[in-house]
């Protein structure tokens, strides 16, 4: 499972699934992507705001895993927007990391955090250019956005050369994107589920936890394993090994009728 790969649509590859750091704190940080990489997952998830990437590029270097193995993922901060701002946090985000290039950078999100929905279109487009020269320079092997609504990945694409290679969204059983993932398909560009468990609110849901029973899986694997049946890529977290391994142990598939009846479960988190 873990050595299937997503291909962006400039040939890069990247593995089917990501260890996410998200709410895991820097000091967890090092023990916890240290455990992913024991046990197989060459995929780590970062970002700048996580507060983590310095514990994140220590467990990666200590691993003895060479750079060039593992696939590394950082974010610019959603706040963060503009050409010379953006050239500055990304060479803070490689600091951190202690690394000299990154497989995959974003742009967390198209609206700073604290005024979610606010236009910033022209700024967004700014710091799309930033991130261009970045990939032209050789520093990012692919670059991407998260977060984004088709309106602001179609402004990127209008404005600027490069069609964003991955868009990083929530996705999980009950929020399945279906507008938003048809425009990513068309557009070639591979949307990353964050969230996958809807933060741990769907494995006490009765219908996937006996669905999972069907399976002879856990609500978590047949959580994770929905993203990849609506190909998209999955970014688990846990701090705890068994889980870790439990999140990459995939190798099933659910019928497709079952995927239809997973896709009428309402959102857990609106509930
Ligand atoms: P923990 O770190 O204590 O294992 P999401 O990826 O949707 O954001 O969900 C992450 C949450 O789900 C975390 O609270 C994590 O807790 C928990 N979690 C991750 N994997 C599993 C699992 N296999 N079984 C139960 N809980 C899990």
């Amino acid at each position: 499972m873990k050595e299937k790969k997503f291909v962006f649509h400039n040939g890069v590859k990247i593995p089917y699934i990501g260890f996410g750091t998200w709410q895991i704190p820097n000091k967890d940080a090092y023990d916890a992507v240290t455990m992913a990489l024991k046990n197989g997952y060459t995929h780590i998830d970062t970002a700048l705001v996580y507060r983590n990437e310095e514990n994140v590029g220590k467990a990666i270097k200590d691993s003895g895993l060479s750079r060039d193995s593992i696939f590394v993922t950082s974010k610019l901060p959603a706040h963060i927007k503009g050409y010379d701002q953006t050239l500055r946090a990304f060479n803070k985000t490689l600091t951190n990391l202690g690394m000299d290039y990154l497989d995959l950078y974003l742009i967390h999100a198209p609206w700073p955090w604290n005024d979610i929905g606010k236009d910033c279109t022209k700024e967004n487009i700014q710091t799309w250019k930033a991130m261009e020269q970045l990939y032209n320079d050789g520093k990012i092997r692919a670059i991407g956005v998260s977060n984004f609504s088709k309106e602001d990945i179609q402004a990127l694409i209008d404005a600027c050369d490069i069609v964003p290679m991955a868009n990083q969204i929530p996705f999980y059983i009950g929020r399945d994107q279906k507008d938003l993932l048809a425009f990513c398909k068309k557009n070639e560009i591979v949307v990353e589920a964050y969230s996958p468990l809807a933060t741990g609110d769907l494995l006490d849901s009765p219908e996937v936890m006996e669905m999972a029973k069907k399976y002879d899986v856990t609500p978590a694997q047949l959580a994770i394993r929905y993203c990849i049946e609506k190909e998209t890529l999955p970014l688990p977290k846990s701090t705890h090994e068994s889980r870790i391994i439990e999140n990459s142990k995939l190798d099933y598939t659910i019928s497709s009728d079952d995927v239809k009846k997973l896709d009428t479960i309402q959102d857990v988190r609106k509930k």
